[in-house]
């Protein structure tokens, strides 16, 4: 089954092209970044406009660079939400409109979703009941993976979004946008952990996370002291890893996972990837970099997979902006949840 996929939640405008489920044939981002650099983040309405001027030409070279035509797509599927509206309409309607031109069968698909099945797209295959963690600029999350398309929400943030904090950091520190590759690269210049300690909120009893008390700190230490920026940064960014990649490993442990799959923008970090690969004896699978960050391909592949366990919709699908994982019902008996500060102390 080959699917073309187009995502435009927030400000890349991507289309893919992906054979059933696993290989990819295509993948096309136009990045807005350039716009949304001056103004230190995304302006909806400049990233609608963006959106329709960059549509056509991606889906043009995803179709060219898979070398496929029209008659060779057997499903066309889009982001329907969660993200901004006026950018996810541009997709969705461009994805409509070729669904119904080519009389192609149409999917809207969640862009969480769509993060979670990237990790198909890698070399190995995931096995499955698997935790993931997805970690976006919007969302984070942390999901029981039971079966396929089967999703369990074990905890999420209480506050602002792994990716919104690096975004903010990087603000503070005066590193550019967007924040989180930035901070990977100034952390990486300082060789010591340690040199700066940053709080970490590991919220006991609960598998929840919550990332505005560090930003907070991180403001306050950089007015009243002035560290170097590679300092606070490398501190910033082991606090954030070290909560995440602690929760993620022991709700694997606790839930008997058989894999880990990590998801979403800051999945893209280096430290988060071998925090979780040393922590953990399970396989931890995170897809490639570029497949981490928003793109189409993964949109693809969630698409194949619930095509495949009998999906569809109609060209009536709508945007949601604030749609949630399907299903993700809390459990009603969460797993015990460990003395987060005594598994840290111990580490220590
Ligand atoms: O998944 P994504 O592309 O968009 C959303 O769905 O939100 O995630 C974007 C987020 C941004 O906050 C960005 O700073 C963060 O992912 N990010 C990273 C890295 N690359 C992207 N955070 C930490 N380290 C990275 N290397
Ligand atoms: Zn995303």
């Amino acid at each position: 089954m080959r699917v073309l996929a187009i995502e435009s939640s927030c400000d890349e405008t991507a289309a893919a092209i992906v054979e059933d489920g696993r290989t990819l044939r295509s993948s096309v981002v136009a990045s807005q970044v350039a716009h949304h650099e001056a103004t230190g983040g995304v302006v909806p309405e400049v990233a609608s406009r963006q959106h329709v001027a960059a549509i056509v030409p991606v889906v043009d070279r995803a179709l060219a660079e898979s070398d496929s035509r029209p008659t060779d797509i057997d499903l066309v599927a889009a982001t329907n939400g969660p993200g901004l509206a006026g950018s996810l309409l541009v997709g969705l309607s461009a994805a409509k409109a070729l669904a119904w031109a080519w009389n192609a069968p149409f999917l809207g698909v969640n862009h969480l979703v769509g993060h979670i099945y990237a990790n198909w797209l890698g070399a190995q295959e995931p096995v499955l009941p698997a935790v993931c963690l997805v970690v976006s600029g919007g969302h984070t999350e942390l999901i029981w993976m039971e079966k396929h398309l089967s999703f369990t929400s074990l905890g999420r943030t209480r506050d602002d979004a792994a990716g919104e904090a690096f975004d903010k950091v990087a603000r503070i520190l005066d590193l550019g946008y967007p924040g989180g590759p930035a901070i990977e690269r100034t952390a990486a210049t300082v060789d010591q952990s340690g040199a700066i300690v940053l709080p970490r909120a590991w919220l006991e009893g609960s598998w929840d996370f919550s990332f505005s008390g560090l930003k907070t700190a991180v403001m306050r230490l950089v007015a009243e002291e002035g560290p170097p920026p590679a300092l606070v940064a490398r501190g910033f960014q082991d606090a954030v890893v070290e909560v995440l990649a602690r929760k993620t490993v022991a709700a694997a442990d606790t839930l008997g996972a058989k894999s880990i799959l990590l998801a979403g923008g800051v999945a893209a970090n280096s430290a988060l990837r071998s925090a979780v690969r040393e922590m953990s004896r399970r396989p931890c699978l995170a897809p490639s970099p570029p497949l981490c960050t928003d793109n189409a391909a993964m949109i693809a592949a969630a698409a194949c997979f619930l095509a495949r366990s009998g999906h569809s919709d109609d060209l009536s699908v709508d945007a949601f902006p604030s749609l949630d994982l399907p299903d993700a019902r809390s459990l009603r008996d969460p797993p015990r949840v460990p003395r987060w500060r005594s598994l840290s102390v111990r580490r220590r």
